[in-house]
């Protein structure tokens, strides 16, 4: 299938590689010329594994070809896919500036083009954007009716930042949100030839409703094992970590087989204590759900609640930093891991910056190292904090080692790395990565949801 997407950021591209690594030929476009000539040359602008060498692939095999020229890839395919960014706004609620600047320009490459063309939003959008916003303006620059002239289908991207590219080559599910015959036979025959996932078929509200309520739902999780943490941490003597873990093997989370081994589910990594949820998703999408309800007439938002036990366990970071150290003025603490979570440079509401900016603000001298967030990291707090080019570096005569992001090095340090490297070893473990008796005596050991009774 012919096919076209708009916006060439972490979902534009992932997908327009792994459509194009299908078989199908993809022209991806962006009004970024920079982005595009980078693309071209086959360099990967994010950090993702397996994607930089499939895109040099799908580029040299044609598959995939790139344009700032919406209309002649519009003219040129059968389907679009918009998959532009949809910030948050000011007020909580997200920006369609780009959603709508891209309608325009479809509507008006669909004025001069023959023939059916599918119009599919990939972007996560509140419910009724699709019809309300994207169809109505396709419409009237196209001066064609949806579901006749043209289609219009909401299918959202449920990939995650570090494994995006497995995530869209094996997705759990597609979903398929569409309101006319025509463009669901057009997509189904293009998911169903293509993945070997379920497809399920749905109206374009309840897609884009699907998107929300499970990144919701996922946050929730991680809000309620922070909830819980605070409650072990100010209690004393009791462990969120041992609580969680015997909260996830009950039956109905964890499924046992005949053999009495348990089958891990995925959400167990959902219910892990720690110092809170960052990145360009969860807090941006919990943030706009609960603004849609609130709309609506809903006044007790367990979203709104979940977002904010999030923002006390970030700054509670440099809090019990002061409190552990008696003061943080001129104490030289060592941050590790900046990125928001493991295997991405990504640094957008990075629970790092939260707690950086706690540090700095009770007088702290931040020394920071992420095996590969740093440059990014620098952008947001130049020269107000030293960058390190590894984890000993930065634990050099630091008095305290606050660890942020579960990276694979920093499960590899053991407590006599910690003690060899600092002044006065400390360790605060903001996401249970350490094994707490394995320390006890060799060094002080601290970590989120848990203090000594
Ligand atoms: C999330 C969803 O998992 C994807 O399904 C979705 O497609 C994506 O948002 C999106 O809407 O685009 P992502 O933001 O890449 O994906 O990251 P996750 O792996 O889900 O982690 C999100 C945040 O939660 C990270 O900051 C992570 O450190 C944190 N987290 C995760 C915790 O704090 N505790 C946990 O137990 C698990």
């Amino acid at each position: 299938m012919r096919i076209s997407i708009i916006g060439t950021g972490y979902v534009g591209l992932t997908t327009a590689v792994g459509l194009a690594s299908k078989g199908h030929d993809v022209i991806g476009v962006d009004k970024r010329q920079e982005q595009i000539d980078l693309i071209r040359q086959g360099k990967c602008p994010i950090y993702e594994k397996g994607l930089e060498e499939l895109l040099q692939k799908t580029l040299s095999s044609r598959k995939f070809t790139l344009t700032s020229d919406t209309s002649n890839a519009v003219s040129e395919s059968d389907i679009s896919f918009i998959c532009v960014g949809t910030p948050q706004a000011e007020d909580g609620q997200i920006d369609l500036g780009a959603i709508r600047e891209v309608a325009e320009a479809i509507g008006i490459a669909l004025r001069k083009k023959d023939g059916f063309h599918a119009v599919v939003v990939k972007s996560t959008v509140v419910p009724g954007t699709t019809l309300d916003v994207v169809g109505r303006i396709v419409e009237e620059k196209s001066g064609k009716k949806a579901g006749a002239g043209f289609g219009l289908a909401m299918v959202p991207e449920f990939l995650r930042e570090g494994s995006a590219l497995l995530d869209f080559l094996e997705p759990d599910r597609i979903v398929v949100g569409v309101e006319d015959a025509r463009t669901e036979k057009m997509l189904s025959e293009l998911f169903r030839n293509s993945f070997n996932s379920p497809v399920i078929l749905v109206n374009t509200k309840t897609a884009e409703m699907i998107k929300y309520a499970n990144n919701a739902f996922l946050a929730l999780c991680i809000s309620f094992s922070n909830e819980i943490a605070q409650v072990c941490e100010r209690s004393g003597g009791i462990d969120a970590y041992d609580v969680m873990d015997a909260v996830t093997r009950d039956g109905r989370i964890t499924v046992y087989g005949a053999d009495g081994k348990k089958v891990v589910p995925g959400i167990a990594k959902y219910l892990i204590p720690g110092c809170g949820f960052g990145g360009s998703c969860f807090p941006k999408d919990l943030s706009a759900l609960s603004h849609f309800g609130k709309k609506l007439g809903i006044k007790n938002s367990l979203v709104r609640e979940s977002l904010e036990i999030n923002e006390t366990q970030m700054r509670s970071v440099a809090d019990s930093a002061s409190r552990i150290l008696g003061g943080l003025k001129g104490r030289a603490v060592a941050v590790l891991g900046i990125a928001f979570k493991p295997e991405t440079d990504d640094v957008r509401k990075s629970p790092a910056i939260p707690i950086i900016e706690g540090l700095l603000k009770n007088g702290a001298k931040v020394r920071a190292y992420d095996p590969q967030a740093l440059a990014n990291i620098r952008r947001q707090f130049g020269g107000s904090i030293e960058y390190s080019k590894s984890a000993s570096e930065a634990l050099s005569g630091a008095e305290m080692a606050v660890v942020v992001t579960r990276w694979k090095e920093f499960e590899k340090l053991a407590p006599e790395d910690f003690a060899r490297a600092m002044k006065k070893a400390r360790v605060f473990d903001c996401r249970g990565i350490y094994d707490r008796h394995a320390f006890s005596n060799k060094l002080e050991y601290y970590r989120i949801g848990y203090r000594e009774a």
